[in-house]
């Protein structure tokens, strides 16, 4: 990878972290502010038979959704320090909730959807070739791109070759978190660590067959220069093979992933998710989910699905569940289905319930305190917490 434009570093004086002051200094960042109406550009790697453009009307539409979705980034994940815990949980919470923009173009019509999610290697590559982490919504707004950050710069194609609009969102990555701010240690792989930081722009894939993003990735390979020249650092810690790990003061990492700083401290749920998720992870151990469903991907998953911590568990509890009843999973290293104990099948039935039940109850929790907020003369003022 080359690095040499990540020379020099852009930071802000801890005086200007503010909501508002954000917003100001995105402004003052951004000196080249995205046309009202950005052209669209085509782009498609010459094949034989090219497929029908896409109507005026869906073209327009695309352009406003792509300019509501890079005015909510500029607004809510602006240019910060690169190790700003405030401002990351600032966008989390923005994006995460349930009135994002963002949300609303991840999920379409579909409570179920997923959106695939991981780094461009290869620019001529096409999606189905390329491996993917399979995500609910939660878990992209809340944990990956939140790590970016937005000047609301974009750019919107339509991909002949993937039947799929392409809006390109110049961005730069908040590459000097403490590990316990980032899903899981992206360090484990070298060159993941240094794309991550190395990122240009994200790009999110609006599929018209589906009316929402059903694709998103970040590239080096962006036709935009990164948003900020951040230096690139080494990994933040050693890894030593574990996604999950004790802090100096004992406590679990990444914290991130037990909803920290996305749910309001005084949460009474939360103190209770990490023993949840301890013990269930504990049957996902015996029945061997963890050989396939961890970020290294050991099984070469095209379309990997993670359960490694609380917050990537708890968005794919309800497919855990159901793939169990059906026998579904687990597979064998053949990729044939290989029946689990029943004792065993059993308990990650109970503890997984157990683990749904508690991630149900502290999103309730929130959503109930979040309307209390919303009517101040009901509720009273809550600090932190998604607004
Ligand atoms: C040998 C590898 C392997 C093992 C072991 C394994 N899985 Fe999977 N699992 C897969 C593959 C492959 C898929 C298809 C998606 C993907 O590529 O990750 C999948 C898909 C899933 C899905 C998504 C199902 C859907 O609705 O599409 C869930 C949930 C899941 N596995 C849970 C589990 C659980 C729980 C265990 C342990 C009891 C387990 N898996 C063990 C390989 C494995």
């Amino acid at each position: 990878m080359n690095a040499c434009h990540l020379r020099g570093a852009a930071t802000l004086p801890a005086k200007l972290r503010t909501t508002a002051a954000l917003a100001l200094a995105a402004a003052a960042f951004s000196p080249a502010p995205a046309p009202a109406s950005p052209p669209v550009a085509t782009a498609t790697t010459a094949t034989a038979a090219t497929p029908a453009p896409p109507e005026a009307a869906t073209t327009q539409r695309v352009q406003a959704i792509a300019q509501r979705l890079a005015d909510e980034f500029a607004a809510r994940c602006p240019l910060a320090e690169p190790g700003d815990e405030a401002a990351l949980n600032q966008c989390r919470q923005a994006l995460y909730a349930d009135d994002s923009a963002l949300r609303a173009q991840l999920t379409g019509a579909s409570p179920e959807a997923r959106v695939l999610w991981g780094r461009q290697r290869d620019p001529q590559a096409r999606l189905k070739e390329t491996s993917l982490t399979q995500f609910a919504p939660d878990v992209l707004t809340n944990m990956y791109l939140p790590l970016f950050m937005f000047n609301g710069e974009h750019r919107v194609e339509w991909v002949a070759d993937e039947k799929m609009y392409r809006i390109r969102l110049r961005t730069a990555f908040r590459n000097r978190l403490q590990p316990g701010l980032f899903p899981y240690p992206f360090w484990h792989d070298a060159e993941k660590w240094a794309m991550y930081q190395g990122a240009n722009e994200v790009l999110l894939w609006w599929q018209p067959e589906k009316s929402r993003i059903t694709a998103a990735q970040f590239t080096v390979h962006g036709t935009m220069p990164a948003l900020a020249k951040n230096p690139v650092l080494p990994a933040p810690t050693n890894f030593d093979g574990r996604w999950m790990w004790a802090d100096a003061q004992g406590r679990t990492q990444p914290k991130m992933t037990l909803f920290d700083g996305l749910f309001a401290a005084d949460n009474p749920h939360l103190a209770k998710l990490d023993g949840a998720y301890r013990q269930f992870a504990l049957r996902l151990r015996e029945g061997q989910c963890d050989s396939c469903h961890v970020p290294d991907n050991p099984h070469k998953s095209k379309r990997l699905v993670l359960l490694q911590t609380p917050a990537h568990a708890a968005a794919e509890i309800e497919r855990v569940i159901k793939s169990l009843r059906i026998d579904r999973m687990p597979l064998d290293e053949t990729g044939i289905e290989a029946p689990l104990d029943k004792h065993l099948k059993q308990a990650l039935l109970d503890d997984g319930a157990a683990f749904a039940k508690l991630v149900e109850a502290a999103k309730a929790w929130e959503a109930r305190s979040r309307s209390a907020a919303a009517k101040p003369a009901a509720g009273g003022q809550r600090p932190g917490g998604i607004r």
